[in-house]
């Protein structure tokens, strides 16, 4: 969704905020803008289109804003761009203002005009409306007005050296970097360069003048806080060209990392809570809905317990399931993804015991849930998931083991080869000249399916989630049982046919499946460990993956999927860090 940054410095704080921005591009690019504070007011540049059409901006000024765009409410455009500025207020906003509408014909009535279209112009008039001199004050009293969600930053013309900011389910956090204080949306934009920062809860205030940072309540009445150091966001993306690119060959890394993590997690919590829980929930959004089915898929294999597995915008929506005591665990790169954050609430509320398992410990899923399990897979900047869905697995299939010891006292054949993931992953990497190719063949193609069994259905519906996305081609991952059921129909010849086969109890009915597409003419393209499943098969390209125990070989069959993606993408000339209309962390409905 958008980013929002926002610094007081000692010293001109445009660079800086133009750098942010670069760091914070990945929640948008529709459009981006600056607002900076000098001797003769604001001085603003914002424009449709990528950050890097403020790269000749400067503007002298210690106290500063910056924007960049996920369009919601009105079309990408210079005017709908922020800072929206209004009277003496500048404010920039990531969220949604639902009650917009009411407020705009307020204020339209008092005589206010607006130049754009957005919900967030409505909320800087308020702001301006309650502004008598104490922004903070004016901030509070405006969003009492307002229906939605916000992470929100503005600074007053005759406030130089001060800023306010408050959020409700949009993130934002608040530290001292090199440059100055800042508020800001993402820790990975500011990683790099903050010595310390903190994160604001919902419905909490931050005030930084005289050289502090404040943090408040509802109420205005301070809230103590605890600071950490943030770890730096990787340098690898500068020698692999993209985010993506480099995300995946930090695969390896990530694995080692989560796995040492890992180690040292006290879960006897979880492990109470699976003692008194009736029934185990998961819930999650995308790849990590994907990485949910696989640790539904181990617990009811190995322990017998079913899962019920839900993407968490439907989760929330559906009659409360949730009883008291049951265990929901919920799965989120971010932490921040609004469905997954309310099936969050809503389990909670219901009684029930909340596990995060996230990428970001310092976000709003951990802070909810009563138990969080942080995988170590470094700060992921690509929109596409990669490196953290492979930590994921790791880390479900971690946690599913440890309930399976609770329960059974003793641990399931494959726990021991966790540990060999890393180095299965860095194997996997022999099959991307392979992978090249296959993208080179099938970059005009207008769609695909994947298609898999068993354990191997999270793979195919993932594979497929990343040529959408990165790729822009159509694709399905589908059970290879659902062919003949309708998806057959578009099979035609060279229709690309991506085939995992990784469970030799499944391997002569996913032999079924390639034969019927290449009955048809279809392209079929066979992934598995088995020399023998794949010298048998009909299929017209084989990909031989690194050996490991059957349960576990989701983590490396989808990493030549995640790079042929990635080479498709390359192939039909599109970057792979900027996929359209999407955004890294969806913090609205
Ligand atoms: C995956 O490539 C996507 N970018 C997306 O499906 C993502 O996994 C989803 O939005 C959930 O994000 P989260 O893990 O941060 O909650």
């Amino acid at each position: 969704m958008c980013g929002i940054i926002g610094y007081v410095s000692e010293r001109d704080c445009c660079g800086a905020l133009f750098e942010a921005l670069r760091r914070l591009e990945y929640r948008g690019y529709d459009s981006a803008g600056i607002a900076v504070l000098g001797e003769g007011g604001f001085r603003v540049c914002k424009k449709r289109g990528g950050v890097a059409g403020l790269a000749s901006f400067y503007a002298e000024g210690k106290t500063g804003i910056g924007h960049t765009r996920w369009a919601t409410h009105g079309a990408p455009s210079d005017q709908n761009a922020h800072p929206h500025i209004a009277g003496k207020i500048a404010l920039v906003h990531n969220g949604i203002i639902e009650n917009h509408a009411a407020l705009r014909a307020e204020l339209e009535g008092e005589g206010v005009r607006f130049l754009s279209e957005t919900d967030s112009e409505v909320l800087a008039a308020l702001v301006q409306k309650y502004y008598r001199g104490d922004l903070l004050a004016a901030l509070r009293e405006a969003l009492s007005r307002v229906e939605g969600s916000y992470a929100v930053a503005v600074i007053a013309e005759d406030r130089p050296g001060e800023l306010a900011a408050a959020r409700y389910k949009s993130p934002l956090v608040a530290g001292k970097g090199r440059a100055g204080l800042f508020v800001c949306s993402d820790i990975p934009a500011v990683a790099q360069e903050a010595e310390y920062l903190a994160v604001a809860g919902d419905r909490e205030f931050i005030r930084i003048a005289g050289g502090e940072i404040g943090f408040f309540d509802g109420g205005l009445r301070p809230v103590p806080k605890v600071f950490f150091r943030p770890e730096g966001e990787s340098r690898a993306a500068a020698v692999c060209g993209s985010h993506m690119r480099a995300e995946i060959a930090e695969i390896p890394r990530a694995l080692q990392d989560t796995l040492a993590a890992l180690g040292k997690a006290d879960l006897a919590p979880c492990a109470r809570a699976l003692r008194s829980a009736g029934r185990v929930f998961a819930v999650a959004c995308g790849t990590a809905y994907h990485s949910a089915l696989a640790f539904r898929d181990a617990l009811a294999r190995d322990a017998g317990v079913p899962v019920f597995c839900y993407s968490a915008g439907e989760f929330r929506y559906s009659p409360p399931l949730v009883r008291a005591g049951d265990l929901v665990v919920a799965v989120s790169q971010s932490g921040e993804t609004a469905d997954t954050l309310e099936a969050v609430r809503l389990a909670r509320g219901l009684g029930g015991f909340v596990i995060a398992v996230t990428n970001t410990p310092g976000s709003s899923l951990a802070a909810e849930a009563d138990f969080t399990l942080a995988m170590r897979a470094g700060a992921e900047i690509a929109v596409a998931a990669t490196k953290s869905y492979n930590c994921q697995l790791l880390s479900l299939w971690y946690l599913a083991a440890e309930l399976l010891f609770f329960r059974t006292q003793r641990y399931p054949s494959w726990f021991s080869s966790l540990k060999e993931l890393p180095a299965a992953a860095e194997a996997a990497f022999s099959l991307f000249p392979e992978a090249d190719r296959l993208a080179d063949l099938f970059k005009e193609r207008q769609g695909m399916y994947f298609l898999g069994r068993g354990e191997d259905v999270c793979t195919a519906r993932e594979g497929a989630l990343k040529v959408k996305e990165i790729a822009r081609v159509f694709a399905e991952g589908l059970p290879a049982g659902e062919l003949k059921h309708g998806p057959l129909a578009l099979v035609e010849e060279g229709f690309p046919v991506i085939l995992l086969s990784t469970q030799r109890r499944l391997a002569a009915k996913c032999e079924n499946a390639a034969a019927e597409v290449n009955a048809r003419g279809g392209y079929t393209v066979l992934l598995s460990q088995y020399e023998d499943v794949l010298r048998q098969s009909r299929a017209r390209a084989a990909l031989r993956l690194p050996v490991l125990p059957e349960p576990l070989m989701p983590c490396v069959a989808v990493i030549p999927l995640q790079y042929f993606a990635y080479k498709m993408c390359l192939e039909r000339g599109l970057d792979p860090d900027r996929p359209k209309n999407l955004a890294k962390s969806v913090t609205v409905e």
